[in-house]
């Protein structure tokens, strides 16, 4: 194993300015705020209009006509059925996992698009206002189904928060992923909070974006493969089917809102254009063919570097320096780590129980248990043991220190074990203690027709839907018949 030499230039940009955000990473946050407001919403238009640009002259898929959708459509579903068959037919006979070289790899993956995935359905969220509209209407049921109709266990991306938390990837930006991949959540962002201006394009991003693509597959798969919960990529899988689901929806969508009276040919090419922006941004198998396990090891110890500068006592040395004056500059975490392994406190490509410093991290009266997330131990963990870590082993699991080659279980198998509940019950609970909650009531409680509404609509904003409030919000939006 080779020690990486550089540090990912995002990582150098990141120490160079820590608390500056680039300008589309701020206009992301910005409109996750409740209401962004209206200059917010203007410079996301204008973001909007430069990504039309940028993507104008690329190719489009899409038929020539809108009248031969549901054979593009159907087309499209085979060859992605056929391109599965034969991916599985690949795995049966032996071959190895196409996407993710080990544990770390996939939960870098479910880092790495969390942008994208924190905004699930964002785009639409625009036409909420207007589902008394009947030709919007199966849109709007759309973004409700992202939303999980206000069910805790079916929103979408409250399901990919509890994702992230269980594994211990942060939720909220700590500022340590590239601008880079906050661009398609960005996208996303903008078309909900200008649905009036972009009404064709928004339809046209919903049709591209929910067509089930093959990366989709393959990524269910080999996450359940190596132990870690592929629900919410499942959940896409069924509802986004070419049958009855989102893909079959959003063509239905797209020919229903038609114009009767304009120009039809006009509003075709803007479907198509909103279209191509569901390929902006780095894409799914772009982030997994970037991740590089060593460049990963660095950013951690180097983002640990000035909380550990001076935690440690000047006793500990490692060639011939203190650990405090290594972690005194965050760009000598190659170096520290080529010192590490030169000094033998790192034993590369072995047993992770081999290295003293991973002994620091894990185990009985480890000096420093605790220092580390889960994900960050895992990446420290899949480092360390280099090839071995393609059997997908967890950095806790037990029996690890024997190294015994065996078939780990699938995530779906230890479920069973466990006889996991997956609590979809919740509709029917009553509302959790939330300190929003009584002041949300309060404040619903005198509002009758469209004033009722706008503030349901308000609670359902992409940035507020998946909290006790945003759930509670969808419920009533949904037992009320607003849509
Ligand atoms: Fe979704």
């Amino acid at each position: 194993m080779s020690v990486a030499s550089a540090i990912l230039p995002e990582l150098a940009a990141q120490r160079a300015e820590p608390a500056r955000r680039s300008a589309p990473r701020a206009l992301y946050h910005a409109l996750l705020q409740p209401e962004p407001d209206a200059d917010t919403r203007t410079r996301a238009a204008h973001h909007l209009r430069r990504c039309l640009l940028q993507t104008a002259g690329q190719p489009s898929d899409l038929p020539e006509r809108p009248q031969d959708l549901h054979a593009w459509r159907e087309r499209n579903a085979q060859q992605v059925a056929a391109q599965y068959e034969a991916y599985l037919a690949e795995r049966r006979a032996g071959g190895a996992r196409r996407y993710f070289g080990n544990r770390a790899h996939a939960l870098h993956f479910l880092r790495a698009v969390a942008p994208t995935k924190l905004v699930d359905g964002a785009w639409l969220y625009g036409l909420t206002a207007h589902a008394e509209n009947v030709r919007l209407a199966p849109l709007v049921h759309t973004y409700l189904e992202e939303l999980g109709d206000g069910a805790p266990s079916k929103n979408h991306v409250l399901l990919y928060r509890r994702l992230l938390a269980r594994h211990g990837i942060a939720v909220d930006d700590d500022g340590s992923l590239p601008d880079a991949l906050y661009q398609q959540g960005l996208i996303q962002l903008a078309l909900g909070w200008n649905a009036e201006e972009f009404l064709p394009e928004v339809i046209g991003f919903n049709l591209a974006y929910e067509q089930l693509p093959l990366h989709l597959l393959i990524t269910s798969y080999e996450l359940n493969e190596l132990g870690l919960d592929p629900y919410y990529f499942t959940l896409h899988v069924t509802v986004d089917n070419g049958h009855s689901g989102h893909a079959r929806q959003a063509c239905d969508a797209v020919l229903g809102l038609l114009p009767r009276h304009g120009d039809t040919q006009v509003f075709w090419q803007r479907v198509r254009a909103g279209a191509r922006l569901a390929d902006a941004g780095v894409g799914t198998t772009q982030v997994i063919r970037d991740f590089d396990i060593g460049a990963e090891v660095l950013r951690i110890l180097a983002a640990k570097a000035p909380a550990g500068h001076g935690a440690h006592s000047n006793y500990c040395r490692v060639a011939g320096r203190s650990v405090n004056d290594w972690l005194a500059d965050a760009a000598q975490m190659p170096q520290f780590l080529q010192a590490l392994v030169d000094s033998g406190w790192v034993v590369p490509d072995a047993p992770p129980h081999q290295s003293r410093f991973w002994r620091l991290l894990q185990g009985e009266r480890a000096e420093m248990f605790g220092v580390f997330s889960a994900y960050e131990l895992q990446v420290i963990h899949d480092w360390l043991r280099g090839e071995g870590s393609s059997d997908g082993q967890a950095w806790d699991e037990r029996g690890a220190a024997n190294q015994s080659p065996r078939r780990r279980p699938s995530f779906r198998a230890m479920q069973r074990a466990a006889r996991v509940d997956d609590g979809n019950t919740a509709v029917a609970q009553p509302l959790p203690l939330d300190p929003d909650i009584p002041a949300f009531e309060e404040r619903l409680r005198p509002l009758q027709g469209a004033a009722r509404r706008a503030a349901l609509v308000a609670a359902m904003a992409p940035g507020e839907h998946w909290t006790p409030t945003g759930l509670h919000a969808t419920r009533l939006f949904r037992a009320e018949g607003l849509c």
